[in-house]
């Protein structure tokens, strides 16, 4: 994040819907010069919130503050902002300088003025020589970028970006997703950047918020969504989690010890935050976190046993799924081919009995 930490400031948005509530009292903060991420499934009010910052949505109850200035009463086209709509539409029977210079039209700059401008902008999103060709000779790619080039040439403090890959293959999405990111690096602008594509959301921002049902259920950077998640929910949905319910069984200074019923007793590093012993208790741990071995892990160690009942083999890792008595779902385990010479040696078979374990501080204590 640079400069300004609270350059936009959301404070109790809401947008209903009839009975729909499509934004649920969000706040949100957001830096200036800040790529961040709005994460979440289809329907938890993504494209409600960017239409409520670009002004085509009025909110319900709340006020969005860009720049400090609230912007209730503020037209679309007063605002800082500019917007990449979902499905992204050019205009099919306007060429690609007069695609982009339609974003000025509201200027009444000069012929000459637009054209230096426009020249500017397929610079900058790579298409120099395109000016003249129309939308049906450009490639998907292309488009998204003359879209992009449309957004931008009014020089937006803030571009709110919906989907804007959703419609490319997957070597194209990835390839814009650097220039997206280095396009925003070097123009310094604040995007706000719609996905519901975990690893797109991980790849470009700074920040992501995580939304669910028109609530954020939590906003972090990329890494500590990953390795801190707060609840069940943001950890199932960005990567995989393994959870095991137990209850506290002993609280230290620096962990908490989990009683997990079958499943054994674990020190899981952290503070109990609030709980008491006999509290039920939510733990995480993510499938690297783990190890296998056959040979019983030393007394102490977090630990448990079950059966071995499936695999992939990755090449560079491998996953296995362990059965563990108590537990409804299969454990799921990532590691670098701890056990692929026995598979593959015929020493080990589905059923046989696996350990597995992982340090105090490769688990997470997780809100219900
Ligand atoms: N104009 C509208 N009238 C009625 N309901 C609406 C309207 N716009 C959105 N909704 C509802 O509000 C909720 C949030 O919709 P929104 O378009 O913000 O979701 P989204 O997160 O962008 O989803 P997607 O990933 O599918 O684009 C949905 O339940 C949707 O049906
Ligand atoms: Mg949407």
């Amino acid at each position: 994040m640079s400069g300004n930490d609270s350059f936009i400031s959301i404070e109790a948005l809401s947008k209903n819907f009839g009975s729909i509530k499509a934004v649920d009292r969000i706040d949100m903060t957001i830096g200036g010069g800040e790529f961040f991420s709005l994460l979440g499934p289809s329907g938890c009010g993504k494209t409600t919130l960017l239409r409520m910052l670009a002004g085509f949505e009025t909110p319900t109850a709340g006020e969005i503050y860009i720049d400090n200035a609230p912007m209730s009463e503020v037209a679309p086209h007063h605002r800082p902002t500019n917007m990449v709509f979902q499905n992204y539409a050019i205009f099919p029977h306007l060429n690609v300088r007069r695609n982009i210079a339609y974003g000025l039209r509201a200027l009444k700059l000069s012929r000459a003025e637009i054209d230096l401008r426009v020249e500017e902008m397929l610079e900058i999103v790579k298409l120099p020589g395109f000016s003249e060709r129309l939308s049906n000779e450009l490639s998907g790619g292309q488009r998204q970028r003359v879209a992009l080039a449309r957004a931008l040439i009014r020089r937006p403090k803030v571009l709110l970006l919906d989907e804007p890959l959703g419609a490319l293959d997957k070597k194209l999405r990835e390839e814009m997703q650097l220039e997206l990111r280095s396009l925003q690096q070097s123009l310094s602008i604040t995007f706000i950047f719609v996905t519901h594509d975990q690893e797109e959301a991980m790849t470009l921002s700074d920040r992501v918020a995580v939304m669910s049902a028109g609530k954020v259920l939590q906003t972090d950077t990329p890494e500590q969504l990953y390795e801190a998640p707060r609840s069940r929910e943001v950890g199932a949905f960005i990567g995989t989690m393994n959870f095991l319910r137990g209850r506290v069984a002993a609280l230290e200074p620096e962990a908490v010890m989990v009683e997990a019923g079958a499943a054994g007793t674990f020190r899981v590093a952290g503070a109990g935050q609030g709980r008491a012993v006999g509290d039920p208790i939510l733990i995480g741990i993510r499938p690297e976190k783990l190890s296998v071995s056959v040979e019983r892990p030393a007394e102490g160690a977090n630990a448990i046993q079950g059966r071995f009942s499936a695999m992939s083999y990755l090449g560079d890792r491998s996953h296995y799924f362990v059965e563990v008595d108590g537990l409804d779902q299969r454990i799921s385990v990532a590691s670098q081919n701890d056990l692929q010479h026995l598979v593959a040696a015929g020493q080990l078979d589905y059923g046989a009995k696996i350990w597995l374990t992982w340090a105090p501080a490769g688990a997470v204590i997780l809100a219900d």
